[in-house]
């Protein structure tokens, strides 16, 4: 087993990236190992019969957990603990659980149409604080999200605004603050999907179903304690970098299986881990990586279809994909899987021991709800922390996709996806606002120019009306940090002084990547690097002055203090 992100790359080097990856369809349930990674791939290949069966991947119905849902009228989710939810092991989990014609939906992935009203209203039933962010949402600061209006337990909060947005993958999650991560990590979180003529017009002409043949799916890792129960336990060093789960479940489940036919599959992906970061790519048993087309990001399509044959995607952010499983034959297979990468933990020797001893009481799904008591035996009697996190740069597998039938497929996709509206110039004065984000090693934070998070302060202040040039500078001697706009979209102008394996994909002379193509909310910024946005605060031209947010979308570091209010005026 490796016991250093060196010994890692050093063994990745010289192994198949693509074969560990391969090898881990075979192994156990917990997630691989080097080691397991380490079994020849010809073993698999000879004994196709003895893959263990897997659960299928939970794709959503017309109701339950992740199903589809249009809202009518005015939408009731009562964020809540449910018993048994979880498909991975049956744990409780949170959710927001809905109702709508005598249905019953947890964490609907709400479907929308551009230009109708939604109408929502967030009912408490947790034992703390909360309210709902939409990521990536057009809406008034005060629809928005802002900590300053969360509503305390039994608390409502009503919503009320028209969806503007261009069709698009976007999200929901709990955004108190100091407990955004928390919340989120034990379940609350789902997709908002906006849908608009274009977009329909590209579903028919490839004959994609939503719920079929396009798939929304959420990624989260997880700790989980001897009777399979959500942990969310994190060390002074998880809060520093991030809390890392022994295992990434898909929509919920442990590395499940979609059974596809041949032809072509939307895939929309969320990241929604508190700080892990994907190197996503679909990986054969034969060892090689299938190409897969981006089609869409952040802010909805691209102007043109992107081959790619992988992808980071960080906390926050959003891909949606094309895969084409055209030359498959039944019984083949592929893995979603993480490919080997750097992740970049540059902040410094003394913080190596992910999972040790807790900062704060570990908490439970079941501990955080309401009604009184927490029906969870302390974690000192099912120590979480047997299992070491799962290495974000290992090699390892996420979802396995196995052709088992064929499919009379002849769409094509078109070369041209959208048209953005030409990118603005930005109008600062003089030179790009500037945000460091580096560590403040005296209170073992991370800070955004020096700052943390004021509930009542407003760092920054913007005119509406005009696009500006920001600049992300990454410390060297710190990690990778999502940064996240709320409100507004923006274009990604530049990368400078990228790492190598950054710099290695950039399609452009100004060092971008696929992936920052088109509308951006949430940006990757690795050590060293300055990424260069152009916010447009013109863009929707939301009435009276604004306080949206600037934060870290690795969230331990958002609740840490990593955030800034912008304020809009
Ligand atoms: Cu998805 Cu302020 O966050
Ligand atoms: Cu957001
Ligand atoms: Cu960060």
């Amino acid at each position: 087993m490796p016991h250093s992100r060196r010994e890692f790359l050093a063994l990745a080097g010289k192994a198949s990236a693509l074969a560990l990856v391969g090898a881990h369809l075979v192994d156990s349930p917990l997630a691989g190992t080097l080691v397991d990674g380490l079994r020849p791939l010809a073993a698999l290949a000879a004994v196709p019969a003895s893959l263990p069966a897997s659960a299928p991947l939970p794709l959503p119905g017309a109701e339950g957990l992740y199903g589809l849902l249009r809202p009518e009228a005015e939408l009731t989710l009562a964020a809540r603990s449910v018993p048994g939810l979880l498909p991975a092991t049956g744990a409780a989990m949170l959710a927001y659980e809905a109702r709508q014609g005598g249905r019953l939906w947890r964490n609907p992935i709400l479907v929308l149409q551009k230009g109708q009203e939604f109408r929502a209203r967030l009912v408490n039933n947790l034992a703390e604080p909360t309210i709902i962010h939409w990521h990536g949402v057009d809406a008034d600061w005060r629809q928005a999200g802002h900590p300053s209006y969360a509503v305390e337990p039994g608390g409502r909060y009503d919503y009320a605004f028209p969806i503007t947005n261009r069709a698009g993958t976007y999200w929901y999650h709990p955004h108190p603050h100091g407990l955004t991560a928390r919340q989120s990590y034990l379940g609350l979180a789902s997709f908002f999907l906006v849908r608009d003529a274009e977009e329909e017009a590209l579903s028919r002409e490839l004959d994609l179903t939503l719920g079929a043949t396009d798939i929304p799916i959420v990624l989260q890792d997880k700790r989980f304690d001897a009777h399979g129960g959500l942990v969310y336990a994190p060390s002074a060093d998880d809060l520093l970098m991030g809390y890392m789960g022994t295992e990434v479940l898909a929509n919920g489940a442990r590395r499940p299986t979609l059974r596809a036919s041949t032809r072509l599959y939307r895939l929309r992906l969320l990241n929604g881990c508190t700080a892990r970061i994907f190197n996503l790519a679909f990986v054969s048993t034969q060892g090689g990586k299938r190409p897969f087309l981006l089609i869409g990001n952040d802010g909805g399509l691209l102007e043109t279809p992107q081959r790619l044959e992988q992808l980071f995607l960080a906390p926050g952010e959003r891909v949606e994909l094309l895969l084409d499983l055209r030359g498959l034959r039944p019984g083949e297979e592929l893995a979603l899987a993480n490919a080997p990468f750097d992740p970049m933990h540059n902040e410094g020797a003394g913080h190596g021991a992910h999972g040790a001893a807790p900062a704060s009481a570990p908490v439970s799904a079941t501990a955080t709800t309401g009604g009184g008591h927490s029906g969870h035996a302390p974690q000192s009697a099912s120590p979480q922390s047997a299992a070491p996190a799962l290495d974000e740069g290992a090699a390892y597998s996420i979802l396995r996709i196995l052709v088992d039938r064929q499919e009379r497929y002849d769409r094509t996709v078109p070369a041209r996806l959208s048209t953005l509206p030409a990118a603005s110039a930005p109008v600062t004065p003089g030179a790009p606002r500037r945000f460091e984000l580096a560590l403040d090693r005296h209170a073992n934070r991370w800070t955004i120019a020096g700052l943390v998070f004021d509930m009542d302060a407003a760092p920054v202040v913007v005119e509406r009306r005009a696009p500006e040039a920001w600049e992300f500078i990454g410390a060297t001697d710190g990690m990778p940090h999502p940064m996240h706009l709320h409100g507004y979209f923006f274009r990604v102008a530049a990368r400078r002084g990228s790492p190598r394996q950054v710099l290695q994909r950039a399609v452009d002379a100004a060092g971008r990547l696929a992936t920052d193509l088109g509308l951006k909310d949430t940006v990757l910024v690795w050590p060293g690097e300055t990424v260069e946005v152009v916010p447009d605060f013109g863009t929707p031209n939301y009435p009276g002055e604004q306080t949206f947010l600037l934060h870290c979308h690795n969230l331990e570091h958002e609740d840490q203090g990593m955030m800034l209010n912008v304020r809009v005026r």
